[in-house]
């Protein structure tokens, strides 16, 4: 629908976590249910964006009127958002693993009698901070940060480090040693968020993921009006 806010755009978010093999069997994982980056892609696909939406290996349905790409490992949303060029506007919301293994096997490995053992990690090349300072950075970049502690500074941090125009904050875990089966965010409905920009910061109170993502999005609405790109 050409009337829409968004019409014309193409959007690129990145969501769910990216699964690193060990060896033929295991794999590094994290618990990110992809529930926040789904929404957000689909809020953008109802404003009338093009969406292509990069995904790990997740469990919910991905939203209707979305370009699903999914992938498995770091590498290669590395890749398929590259290959997504141009986009005017990119969601990093994708818990995307920092380290990898330095030499997956082809064969499952075998219990040593060792009671220690060691597997080297090598990183994994960060998707936002690449777009951050890519040549077609796209002109509105949202970052996330996952946060056990200093929410606010570290988030801060991240949006400059990572060249980015906003960093959605959101404490991952309610005390040290919490059980992360219960904890506030991942896998469940609701996020409560904090919203850095330019220096400023909004917390936002907990609401459903999807009220989250249609919020944030009327918010990229009116800044990329203030910026006269739409
Ligand atoms: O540095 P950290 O992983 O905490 O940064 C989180 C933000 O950076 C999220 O938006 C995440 O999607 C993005 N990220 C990325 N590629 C990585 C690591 C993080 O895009 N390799």
């Amino acid at each position: 629908n050409s009337q829409l806010p968004l019409a014309g755009k193409h959007a690129l978010v990145t969501s769910g976590p990216t699964i690193e093999p060990i060896d033929s069997v295991r794999f590094i994982a994290n618990h990110s249910s992809g529930k926040q980056g789904h929404a957000i892609a689909a809020a953008l696909a109802r404003q009338g964006a093009t969406v292509t939406l990069v995904c790990g290996p997740v469990t919910i349905d991905p939203p209707l009127g979305v370009k699903l790409v999914s992938v498995d490992t770091a590498q290669q949303m590395y890749d398929a958002c590259m290959a997504a060029l141009p986009a005017d506007i990119a969601v990093c919301a994708a818990a995307v693993a920092d380290w990898r293994a330095q030499s997956p096997q082809d064969h499952k490995m075998k219990k040593q009698a060792a009671d220690i053992m060691t597997l080297n990690l090598v990183k994994n090349p960060d998707i936002l901070a690449t777009l951050g300072h890519h040549q077609q950075r796209p002109d509105l970049l949202i970052g996330f940060a996952a946060e056990t502690e200093n929410l606010e500074t570290n988030a801060q941090q991240k949006r400059k480090a990572k060249n980015c125009d906003w960093i959605v904050g959101n404490l991952v875990t309610t005390s040290s040693g919490a059980d992360l089966s219960d904890d506030l965010v991942f896998g469940h409905d609701k996020n409560t968020i904090i919203l850095v920009r330019d220096g400023t910061s909004e917390a936002w109170p907990q609401m459903p993921k999807t009220d989250i993502a249609d919020k944030l999005v009327a918010a990229m609405i009116t800044t990329l009006h203030q910026k006269s790109t739409l």
